[in-house]
């Protein structure tokens, strides 16, 4: 079971953990009422259908939804929108064409505020280029880019356009965005020509004409590469004429006013992928109508949204799912007043978010754990140091969250008021599943409490049946929900496969994730059960960094684990046998071993740890026993070995330790 578990066992039993009962004035005021439960329980898709109808549909849709071909879902069909529209359109139209959208906040210090009207104004140039390079909807376009204006405005002109967009965290390496880039055959990149990193500009345009290539190895698919100048510090840029244009000089010079056109709610909206269990990654797919009423609804009743006063941050990265759901369309389709951070939480000191905080207002804070523990380390004189009074909502998201940073976190950032959201979903999921509602739902520190309305979770055994309160059991989805997943790019078998082969007989979403109930009824979520890792709220797969691990000339076998680590969640610890005509082992090797899997993943998949060792614990079967590596990794004493080869392994590998 993973560290999560442990952390959150280690306090106590958790169910003692002291509960916390949403405020009375907040409870009164609260969006979201006890009734919302009810009205969800007693007719489901006349709940969802009355979501969606908060959206701007072009065309109403017939029928709530379609599970015949299941688990190929489709919600609200026959409805026509256009995701664009609704996260921009509709509020100039509504008179808050002057409202800020976008708090944007740059690294080295410049900033920008760019109302619903500015937006409107980019988001038309950008599909007007678009257009006028050829692409049409349907065409997929991959996004490579730091924390700009220009992302958002990106991913925004390819909603508009029907232009399923796949955002490759700018983090990643390049061959991790090559596989991406080929997987989803994209026509178009967007970049830029360098990004902030703690300060210092660092390029990125160069990974991208690393990814594509030249000549015989080039990605075939791509036709343009659109540059937005972000550092303008790299004197060696190189350029490719004819495929390589400027943003300054190609979307800033178009018109800017755009007619959109309404799209099919099932038509793709974007490709994200993600890992899991195998070292190739997949790529989600979502779609319009359905993601965008779940979006649209959890933002505003788990947020308790108040557009005209509101200031909402989400720290998540447009890289992962968070960013897309909860930076772009769950604040814009809502027509929230939003910060967008380009930067590091300490860059340039650990006073920056806090800064940004008190000078803006910032009413709800949306962070991972790995952040608040982060922050805790640092110690509380810096956040103690800044009026965060603003402040009336916080959440977290990515993992499991520890007792002890839950309070301090309340205590600390929230004044001692605050409700805290602690919402479990997933990219599979593409909006939040389990969580309380901030005026409704009692909290205790570390847990999820329950499905939100609209939504079914149960928590069962091998066969299917619910486990009793107390007991872990596997968490599955067991209706379907507006914002699923609708499938894998280009691989309909490995998606049956990977979330509905389990609990194939009861047609059930297993989401990976061990649960349990506690004897009041609160959920909580005790993190993956397969051989997924999560380092500071990323996913990694394991078999992912140990196929980089063997790429190394050096290296003939790895295995690696998540063990529990203090700030990150997980860390990333390694085992491995070199071959045998491997004559360095030392720490020159080590270095070499961790940026082989930079270079092929990216840092954040990079070891903590590198153990090199002679033999690896095996079954009789030849499964490796990962559960015994993480046992050495926590110096735990050893589990049961007697379904070993060769017990003597561990001592081997302890005295190499
Ligand atoms: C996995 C999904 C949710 C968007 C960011 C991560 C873990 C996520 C929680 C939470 C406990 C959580 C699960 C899940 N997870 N949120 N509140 N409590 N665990 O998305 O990369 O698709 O990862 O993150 O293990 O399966 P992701």
């Amino acid at each position: 079971m993973s560290s999560a578990t442990d952390q959150s066992t280690a306090a106590g039993e958790p169910e003692h953990q002291a509960a916390y009962p949403p405020p009375a004035e907040f409870a009164a005021n609260a969006i979201a009422q006890a009734g919302l439960y009810d009205e969800a329980d007693a007719d489901r898709l006349a709940f969802w259908a009355k979501q969606a109808r908060e959206l701007q549909w072009e065309t109403d849709f017939a029928d709530t939804l379609d599970w015949s071909n299941a688990p190929f879902a489709k919600w609200f069909v026959g409805g026509e929108l256009n995701v664009a529209a609704n996260c921009i359109d509709r509020h100039v139209d509504a008179g808050n064409g002057d409202r800020v959208a976008i708090h944007w906040i740059g690294e080295p210090g410049d900033s920008r505020d760019i109302t619903y009207s500015d937006l409107l104004a980019e988001v038309s140039k950008a599909a007007n280029y678009f257009t006028e390079i050829g692409l049409e909807p349907g065409d997929r376009v991959a996004v490579y880019m730091p924390m700009v204006p220009e992302a958002i405005v990106t991913i925004l002109a390819c909603a508009r356009l029907g232009l399923p967009h796949s955002v490759v965290f700018a983090g990643f390496s390049a061959g991790a965005l090559r596989s991406r880039v080929d997987d989803a055959s994209a026509k178009l990149v967007v970049t830029t020509d360098g990004q902030y990193r703690r300060g210092e500009p660092a390029p990125l345009k160069s990974a991208v004409d690393e990814a594509l290539g030249t000549g015989d190895d080039a990605a075939k698919s791509v036709e343009k590469v659109l540059v937005v100048k972000r550092t303008g510090h790299d004197p060696d840029l190189n350029w490719v004429d004819g495929r390589d244009v400027w943003w300054h000089e190609t979307v800033a010079e178009a018109a800017d006013t755009h007619s959109y056109k309404a799209f099919d709610a099932e038509h793709p909206l974007f490709l994200l992928y993600t890992s899991g269990t195998t070292g190739k990654p997949k790529g989600i797919l979502h779609t319009s109508g359905g993601y965008l009423t779940q979006i649209n609804y959890t933002f505003r009743n788990v947020f308790d949204h108040r557009p005209e006063s509101d200031v909402f941050w989400c720290g998540a990265d447009i890289g992962w799912v968070t960013g897309h759901s909860y930076l772009v369309y769950g604040p814009l389709s809502n027509g929230a007043t939003e910060i967008v951070y380009e930067g590091t939480p300490n860059s340039p000191n650990e006073h920056r978010h806090f800064e940004i905080i008190e000078k803006h207002k910032v009413t709800t804070y949306y962070i991972a754990p790995t952040l608040i523990r982060t922050f805790m380390k640092w110690g509380r004189e810096i956040p103690d140091a800044h009026d965060l009074t603003s402040i009336r909502l916080l959440g977290s998201v990515g993992e499991p969250i520890n007792p002890e940073a839950w309070r301090w976190y309340r205590d600390v950032i929230g004044a001692n008021r605050s409700p805290i959201v602690d919402t479990w979903w997933q990219t599979e999921t593409g909006a939040m599943m389990i969580s309380p509602l901030p005026g409704v739902t009692e909290t205790k520190p570390g847990s999820a409490m329950r499905p939100l309305p609209g939504i079914s979770a149960k928590i069962v055994d091998d066969d299917g049946n619910a486990v009793a309160d107390g007991e872990q059991g596997y968490l599955v989805l067991d209706e379907p929900w507006p914002a699923m997943l609708r499938g894998i790019w280009g691989d309909d078998e490995r998606f049956k496969e990977t979330y509905w082969s389990r609990f194939a007989k009861q047609g059930w979403y297993f989401a990976g994730d061990g649960a349990r109930y506690d004897s009041d009824g609160a959920l909580w979520v005790l993190g993956r059960i397969d051989d997924v890792m999560n380092v500071s709220g990323h996913r990694i797969s394991t078999s992912e960094v140990e196929s980089a691990l063997v790429n190394h000339h050096g290296v003939a076998e790895a295995a690696v684990i998540g063990a529990s680590d203090e700030t990150t969640g997980q860390g990333i610890v390694a085992f491995v046998i070199l071959r045998g005509s491997t004559t360095d082992t030392g720490d020159e090797l080590i270095k070499e071993l961790k940026a082989q899997v930079s270079k092929d993943i990216s840092p954040i998949a990079k070891p903590r740890e590198i153990y090199v060792v002679p033999e690896l614990p095996k079954t009789r079967s030849g499964k490796i026993m990962r559960r015994l590596l993480k046992d050495v990794a926590e110096g735990r004493e050893l589990g049961d070995t007697s379904t070993l080869v060769d017990p003597t392994v561990f001592e081997n590998i302890r005295k190499k330790k």
